[in-house]
């Protein structure tokens, strides 16, 4: 749902930082700007500034930073939306009405957010009624009181239990259907899509009931009926029971990630009450994000089996990709959360959580124990797998530290691996340690920074910038994305300002910081248009380099295969590369 952007520049024009932040924490004068502990990591010694001039805050510590949109949403858990919403009232700001299709869309989600609601009512009376799924309950150990809370129930036997349901409330099968709670026949015509299945209900963090999974009572299959995409709800999109514990992650800095509905719903019962389940789905970059909102490591709790798998390890890349500590528990051998807590009880299974091992080192072993370490080709093939992991990680000495960890299991030179890794493509990068400045002042990224830094003062900077370098040429994607905006919006002519920047880009956290730190940097810097030419000249020369270390690669294979046509074209390119440049 955009806002009209003149919309959030009015908002943003009446709202001041320092008030907004000052809401949520005390901040002291510090020259002309404001400075506080950082709220968002714990620190003694207050390294979080708030810029009335630049009306944006940083934080030198942990690196956070936005604008008061950003601040809000982050210390909140609020989406973009909602903050706009709020921050509008406080400014005053009208939010203009929804076009007749929005509010068509709108309503459309209220609607379904009702039916599901009263199918709940719907499902819960059954669940009373029936002898059978409450002793199914039952003898799955759960509680009255969990029930309740957790609002499970059942949907009887037949085909038109639901839809008779709704029918006395007239409700038409096409919105059962819509609902995702009803299918229709060949006959123009709608039968129930959940019978004879205890159910229970998806919620979201506002409670509302977006689908439902409905699990047998014997052996039968399906094991599990859930419900199908629908305008509300995306099984992508959410985590079983967020709603229920997100507060307790927060607290405990952590969550513990299981797949199953009664792998969330023991262990919680229990006392375990800082975890989500994915519902067997794998994770996607959406569920990643959602719980990055309330803890930044993950502990990931699977059967041995499928959390050794390796589409499931290269899934959990996942979480690096957005900054999250990834550990990786593993339970003994046919249990799962669920059947390990009724058997060891909840003291145990915390235990195990703790004694997890790394992303990094649980991958290492698994795939150590799969391929043959002593052969060249387990070498190359547990290399394949664990390379991508590493480029992954953006602090470089995180990055070496593990880099040689590798090589020392491997038992081959640490430049190998360092070649190889040049080759992994990441598709996205990662921030899991924020570089110092110090240290990322030495490689290219810094240089991409400074020029985000640079487009900030305008003009000539941004012509430079457009005439000298293009896109392909920024390796960080995420400052490539940032760059790309901000050439698109002056082309358009209009001015750029950081804080309307970060408003552009949503709720993206990750450019938020970008883009806040871009801003200090720029503070740093005396001769600018030196700086600017260098940075240019820097990552022109990376680029080179990498191109001239691929080519290189590249004779040495063609070399090898006895291509000797293919050899002479590459060491020609080598040269003319090398002529041109001053590398
Ligand atoms: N699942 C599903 N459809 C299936 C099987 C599984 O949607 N046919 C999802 C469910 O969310 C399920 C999760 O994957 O909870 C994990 O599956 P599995 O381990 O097979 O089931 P359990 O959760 O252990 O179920 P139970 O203990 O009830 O047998
Ligand atoms: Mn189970």
């Amino acid at each position: 749902m955009p806002i009209p952007e003149n919309i959030i520049d009015q908002i943003q024009n009446r709202t001041d930082i320092v008030e907004v932040i000052s809401r949520y924490i005390p901040l002291q004068k510090a020259g002309r700007n404001y400075k506080a502990p950082c709220p968002f990591h714990n620190e003694k010694t207050p390294s979080f500034i708030v810029s009335p001039d630049k009306q944006i805050y940083h934080c030198f510590g942990c690196g956070a930073g936005g604008n008061a949109f950003s601040f809000v949403m982050k210390h909140e858990n609020l989406e973009f939306p909602e903050v706009v919403e709020m921050l509008a009232e406080k400014a005053g700001v009208k939010l203009p009405h929804l076009t007749s299709e929005k509010k068509e869309l709108t309503s459309l989600a209220n609607q379904l957010y009702k039916i599901n609601e009263l199918a709940v009512s719907f499902f819960q009376e059954s669940l009373a009624r029936s002898a059978a799924a409450k002793d199914y309950l039952a003898s799955r150990g759960i509680a009255e009181e969990t029930i309740k809370k957790l609002r499970i129930g059942y949907a009887p036997d037949g085909w038109e239990g639901i839809l008779n349901f709704f029918q006395k409330k007239n409700v038409h099968g096409s919105f059962v259907e819509k609902a995702g709670l009803a299918i229709s026949n060949e006959k123009g015509g709608y039968y129930d899509r959940f019978r004879k299945r205890p159910i229970f209900p998806i919620l979201d963090l506002k409670n509302r009931v977006l689908g439902f999974g409905g699990r047998v009572l014997d052996s039968s299959l399906p094991k599990y009926m859930n419900s199908p995409e629908t305008y509300v709800y995306s099984k992508g999109r959410n985590l079983y029971g967020l709603n229920f514990t997100r507060d307790f992650i927060k607290k405990q800095g952590y969550a513990l990630i299981v797949e199953g509905y009664l792998d969330f719903i023991i262990p919680y019962q229990a006392g375990v009450t800082n975890i989500v389940a994915t519902l067997g789905t794998a994770l996607t970059v959406d569920q990643v994000k959602l719980l990055k909102r309330f803890a930044n490591t993950v502990i990931m709790v699977y059967d041995p089996d499928e959390a050794g798998e390796a589409a499931s390890l290269r899934n959990m890349d996942l979480f690096l990709g957005e900054g999250v500590n990834v550990y990786i528990a593993e339970l003994p051998k046919g249990f799962d959360p669920d059947g390990y807590i009724r058997k060891f009880g909840a003291d145990d299974f915390i235990k195990l959580t703790k004694s997890s091992k790394n992303l990094f080192d649980y991958k290492l072993s698994k795939l150590s124990s799969r391929f043959d370490i002593r052969t060249g080709h387990g070498k190359a093939a547990i290399a394949g797998e664990m390379l991508p992991t590493i480029s992954r990680i953006e602090n470089a000495v995180l990055r070496s530290n593990l880099i040689k960890k590798l090589a020392e299991k491997l038992s081959v030179d640490e430049e190998s691996i360092r070649t190889e890794l040049k080759k992994v493509k990441p598709d996205y990068t990662m921030r899991v340690y924020t570089v110092s400045t110090v240290e990322a002042k030495k490689d290219s990224k810094s240089a991409e920074k400074m020029i985000l830094a640079l487009l900030f003062e305008g003009g000539n900077f941004i012509q430079e910038v457009r005439g000298k370098l293009s896109l392909e040429e920024f390796k960080d994607s995420s400052i490539r994305d940032i760059v790309k905006l901000v050439l698109d919006i002056s082309k358009e002519g209009k001015a750029i300002t950081p804080v309307k920047l970060i408003n552009y880009l949503e709720n993206n956290d990750a450019a938020a910081i970008l883009i806040s730190e871009a801003v200090n940097l720029s503070e740093t810097l005396s001769n600018k248009e030196k700086v600017l030419s260098d940075c240019i000249a820097k990552i022109k020369k990376d680029n080179t380099k990498d191109r001239l270390e691929r080519l290189q690669d590249a004779i040495k294979a063609a070399h090898n295969s006895n291509d000797d046509g293919l050899v002479t074209r590459l060491v020609t390119e080598y040269m003319e590369l090398l002529k041109g440049s001053s590398v």
